[in-house]
């Protein structure tokens, strides 16, 4: 199979990086997951003491970060100046500060370029939220993941509880439903499905149906001109 880059957008909880991960086993294609980019970012910034106002350091710092995702068993592991920080990005704090940090211009600018060098060879799957529109406008296949906020938030939660952490319901559906908001209405490349990208509503459709479904989009829109 020639090799193009595949883009999926959406919310969170949406299924991205499990869909994304699978299609792109599939393919043999690389995945990529860029929200682990903002992630660890803001996990840093974090350990330094250091909030999304304080937007000059936050900008220095990054500008200095070395991240490097290496493809792994369960997922991507992420290395931040070499030292894994996979599950460190996952915490409520950074999930509560992500998006202030990722609304940042100079922190996309930096980030945005690494993400375009890193599907220069093609062959990529990358999820995130202004993939299809800004980083990757030429993908071949552009597809704009969701679901309804009750199911994204039942998804987190069982999610949560398999790995036996103390959560509310109610509160992961406001803390999704605030994160959209601020991930929507953002100046710099807000979350928005890109005009020629295919709408997949998910909710109550399961893992492997939207595995398939994309994976037909994709052989369908093989021998396209775009990459
Ligand atoms: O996994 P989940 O959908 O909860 O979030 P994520 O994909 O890890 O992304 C975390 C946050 O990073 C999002 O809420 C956005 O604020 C930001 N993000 C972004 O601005 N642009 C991207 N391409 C990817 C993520
Ligand atoms: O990356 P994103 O935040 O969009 O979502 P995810 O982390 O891939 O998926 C969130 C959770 O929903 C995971 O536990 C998936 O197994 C689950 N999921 C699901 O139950 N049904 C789907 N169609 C997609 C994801």
């Amino acid at each position: 199979m020639d090799k193009f880059n595949i883009a999926i957008d959406g919310p969170a909880g949406a299924g991205k990086s499990t869909v994304a991960r699978l299609v792109a086993k599939e393919l043999g294609f690389i995945y990529i997951d860029t929200g682990a980019m903002y992630r660890a970012v803001t996990w840093k910034a974090l350990q330094s003491g250091i909030t999304a106002e304080d937007r000059e350091q936050l900008v220095e710092i990054a500008s200095k970060l070395r991240i490097e995702l290496l493809p792994g068993e369960h997922g991507q592991q992420v290395l931040l100046d070499g030292s894994d920080v996979t599950g460190l990005i996952r915490s409520p704090e950074v999930n509560q500060n992500v998006s202030a940090v990722s609304a940042i211009p100079e922190i996309r600018t930096l980030l945005v370029a690494k993400q375009q060098e890193m599907a220069e060879a093609e062959g990529v799957v990358m999820d995130g939220r202004d993939i299809g529109t800004h980083v990757l406008p030429d993908a071949k296949v552009k597809i704009f993941l969701t679901a309804s906020v009750k199911e994204r938030a039942e998804r987190r939660y069982l999610e949560m509880k398999a790995r036996n952490e103390d959560v509310s319901l109610e509160k992961l559906e406001r803390e999704i439903a605030e994160r959209d908001r601020m991930d929507e209405q953002r100046e710099v490349s807000p979350l928005v499905r890109a005009r020629d990208a295919v709408l997949l509503d998910t909710t109550g459709i399961a893992i492997p149906q939207v595995v398939e479904r994309i994976l037909e989009l994709t052989k369908s829109a093989e021998g396209k001109g775009t990459r």
